[in-house]
C-alpha cells in the first residue's frame, strides 16, 4: 500500500506543488461554476474530527463533499475522546478502514501528526494551535485572483503571531511574497519557527516589527486575525491590553498600496483588531476569500481522497 500525501504544514511542499494547488483550485472553480465539475468522490466518505469549533472549515469541507459526490461525517471531540477514550493510533486505524480521508481540527498539533503516522488515508490539518494550512492556501487563492500574482507582493500581518500567521509567513515565503509581521514583540512568531523558515528557504523576505505603519507601507495585502485564538479565552483581557495600538482602521490601511486589499480569516472581532468600517470597506475581500475556503478544499480534497 503506498503512503497517502497528507496535508498538514505548509513547510512540507514544494513551491512547485503550492502553486499548482492554486492554480488548480481557481480552474476548479470556473468549471464549478459552469456547472462541469465532475463527482469524483462517489461513493467516498470523509470523517471530519473538531476539537474546536468551527463555521468556515466545517461548512467548506462537508460542502466540497456533498459537490464532488461524496460524504462527510462531523465527529466532536465529546463521541471520538481522541487520545481519552481511546489512542489516537487506533482511531487513525479504525476510520482509515472506513474513510476516504481524515480532516481533524485539534488543539495539538502532535495529535494530527500522530493520526498521520497511523492513518493509511490522507490527513488534512483544519487548524491546530501550530497551524492553518487550508486558511492560508485559500487566502494565497484569493490574493491571486485579486492582484493576478502572488509573487513579488508585499503582505502585512498586524496581529498575533499565531497558528494562521506561521502557515501565512510560510507560504509567502514560499510562493516569493514578501511578509511583514507587526505585532507587540512579545506575540511575534518564535525564533525556532523564524530560523526554520530561513532554512527552507533562504531567499524569503519575512521580518517582524512592533510598528504597524511600516509594515503597512506600501503593502499589497493587509491582513489581522483575531488577537484571542480559540483556547486563550483566559488571556483575553491580557491580550486585548497588549495589543491596543494594532487595530486595523482606515487610517492604516489608507498607509497601504491604494489598490491593496484587506483580509481576515474570520471569525472577526469588530472594534478588537479591526474595525466594521474596514470589514465593509471597498478594498475588504474578506467574504470572497471566506468563500475561497470551499474552492480550495473541494480541489484539495479532489486531487488528495481520489
Ligand atoms: N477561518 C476559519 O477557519 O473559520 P472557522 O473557525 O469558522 O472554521
Ligand atoms: N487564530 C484563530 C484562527 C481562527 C480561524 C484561532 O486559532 O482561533
Amino acid at each position: 500500500m503506498s503512503t497517502p500525501t497528507h496535508f498538514i504544514n505548509i513547510m512540507d511542499f514544494s513551491a512547485e506543488y503550492l502553486a499548482e494547488r492554486i492554480e488548480a483550485a481557481i480552474r476548479e472553480k470556473d468549471e464549478f461554476r459552469r456547472g462541469r465539475l465532475e463527482p469524483v468522490l462517489a461513493g467516498k466518505t470523509l470523517a471530519m474530527y473538531f476539537e474546536k469549533p468551527s463555521l468556515r472549515t466545517r461548512m467548506s469541507f462537508e460542502v466540497a463533499m456533498t459537490q464532488l459526490g461524496g460524504h462527510a461525517i462531523y465527529l466532536t471531540e465529546g463521541e471520538v475522546g481522541l487520545g481519552k477514550r481511546e489512542p489516537v493510533k487506533d482511531v487513525a486505524r479504525v476510520i482509515s478502514g472506513m474513510c476516504a480521508g481524515i480532516v481533524a481540527r485539534t488543539f495539538s498539533h502532535e495529535a494530527v501528526l500522530e493520526l498521520a503516522r497511523h492513518a493509511s488515508v490522507p490527513v488534512i490539518n483544519a487548524l491546530t494551535d501550530y497551524s492553518h494550512p487550508c486558511q492560508v492556501m485559500g487566502d494565497l487563492m484569493t490574493v491571486r485572483e485579486k492582484l493576478g500574482r502572488i509573487a513579488g507582493l508585499k503582505l502585512a500581518y498586524v496581529g498575533d503571531g499565531n497558528n494562521v500567521a506561521r502557515s501565512l509567513a510560510c507560504a509567502c515565503a514560499k510562493l516569493g511574497a514578501e511578509f511583514v509581521l507587526a505585532s507587540p514583540p512579545r506575540y511575534r512568531l518564535e525564533d525556532e519557527f523564524v530560523a526554520a523558515l530561513r532554512r527552507a528557504v533562504p531567499s524569503a523576505r519575512f521580518s517582524q516589527t512592533a510598528d504597524p505603519a511600516s509594515a503597512v507601507a506600501a503593502a499589497d495585502v493587509v491582513y489581522t486575525d483575531t488577537w484571542v485564538s480559540m483556547g486563550q479565552e483566559k488571556d483575553k483581557h491580557q491580550k486585548v491590553r497588549d495589543f491596543q495600538g494594532y487595530q486595523v482602521d482606515m487610517a492604516l490601511v489608507r498607509r497601504a498600496k491604494p489598490t491593496a486589499v484587506v483580509m481576515h480569516c474570520l471569525p472577526a472581532y469588530r472594534g478588537n483588531e479591526i474595525t466594521d468600517e474596514v470589514m465593509e470597506c471597498p478594498q475588504s475581500v474578506v467574504f470572497e476569500e471566506a468563500e475561497n475556503r470551499l474552492h480550495f478544499q473541494r480541489s484539495l480534497l479532489a486531487c488528495l481522497l481520489r
